[in-house]
């Protein structure tokens, strides 16, 4: 799993998880739409949950991506090439990343995680798999650029971003990130070889399809999304009535995503950390975004962050894409 890495943008070590938490909670519950960020989403049993989710029926992402890394593996030889590090931002359990390795004989492994002891036991399984690649994995935060390590000074590079993880993010903060990655990737690079980023992106397509994926008929989506309330309760001291809200999985059609929201019944009211809050029936609190793409759009995102796109694959149903996109050169002129 990545994403909960990726959201865990925080200042954890200085004011301590339980703090951050309470600042998100209070501040997201006071505001005229009420938000918490995705990140707290990830305790145990809202990691387990989200393990679930992958698996299913509905939800077609995974399989999607996973077919397409299967699938593509001597294009990816073809459009990489071989000798390059492949950095990872997000790494979690690497469950993907052996498809990729394999297909095109990289010079190293680079496994950015923000979770230390996740990062390393992924690490040595993947070492036990792949007994032949250098794998130096880096403990840090890729939503700031990070300093690469210098065994793969001089190396080029390719950056690797699945999930669609992306699409976690709203725009602005997606280009924030895609341009860190660029001079993540790009210093200590050889002349003349650009950064390349290999990135899962999930394309527009029918409410029919997106809403089962993000509303399953067994409540899996729906027991993730309620969790983060009963984690409010049990963490910050909160009354949160938790039957009292529905979840629901919304089309912004305007916007081309799928949000997530948790909709009160009925009026209530209630306390978390000693503040008080009322919601009216039908007020909703938004709890996650995933931004869907098409290939223009798309392509606007990855240049507007610093990369062309060079190359593109779908699954066999066009669900879900896999685009390589180049480091931009840098002109002022057209
Ligand atoms: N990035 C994936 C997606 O948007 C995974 C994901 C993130 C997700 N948060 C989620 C899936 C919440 C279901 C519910 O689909």
């Amino acid at each position: 799993m990545t994403v909960q890495q990726a959201l865990r943008i925080v200042d954890e070590d200085e004011e301590g998880i339980d703090n951050a938490f309470r600042r998100d909670v209070l501040r997201g519950l006071s505001e005229p739409q009420k938000a918490v960020p995705a990140r707290w989403f990830y305790d145990e049993r809202g990691s387990e949950l989200f393990e679930e989710i992958t698996r299913l029926p509905e939800y077609y992402p995974t399989r999607a991506e996973k077919e397409i890394l299967r699938a593509h593996g001597s294009d990816f030889r073809r459009s990489i090439g071989a000798g390059r590090a492949v950095v990872e931002f997000g790494s979690g359990s690497s469950a993907k990343t052996p498809l990729l390795l394999q297909a095109i004989e990289p010079a190293a492994y680079v496994p950015i995680d923000i979770s230390g002891d996740f990062l390393r036991a992924s690490a040595r399984r993947l070492a036990e798999k792949l007994p032949d690649l250098p794998i130096h994995p880096v403990e840090a935060d890729f939503t700031q650029p990070v300093t690469m390590p210098a065994e793969i000074e001089g190396v080029a590079r390719l950056g690797f971003f699945p999930g669609s993880t992306i699409g976690n993010m709203v725009p602005r903060t997606a280009v924030d990130l895609l341009r860190d990655m660029r001079e993540t990737l790009e210093r200590g690079s050889p002349d003349g070889h650009p950064p390349l980023l290999l990135i899962g992106m999930d394309r527009i397509k029918s409410r029919k399809i997106l809403i089962p994926a993000y509303d399953d008929a067994k409540g899996v989506t729906a027991a993730f999304n309620l969790n983060l309330l009963t984690r409010i309760n049990r963490e910050l001291a909160g009354d949160m009535p938790v039957d009292a809200f529905r979840h629901r999985a919304i089309w912004n059609d305007d916007i081309a995503r799928i949000e997530m929201h948790l909709e009160a019944q009925h009026d209530i009211s209630f306390t978390v950390a000693g503040r008080a809050f009322t919601m009216q029936a039908g007020e909703t609190i938004h709890t996650e975004n995933s931004h869907k793409y098409g290939r223009r759009s798309a392509a606007a995102l990855l240049l507007a962050g610093g990369w062309t796109p060079v190359d593109r694959w779908n699954d066999h149903e066009s669900q879900f894409m896999v685009i390589l996109a180049e480091a931009s050169p840098l002109r002022s002129a057209p």
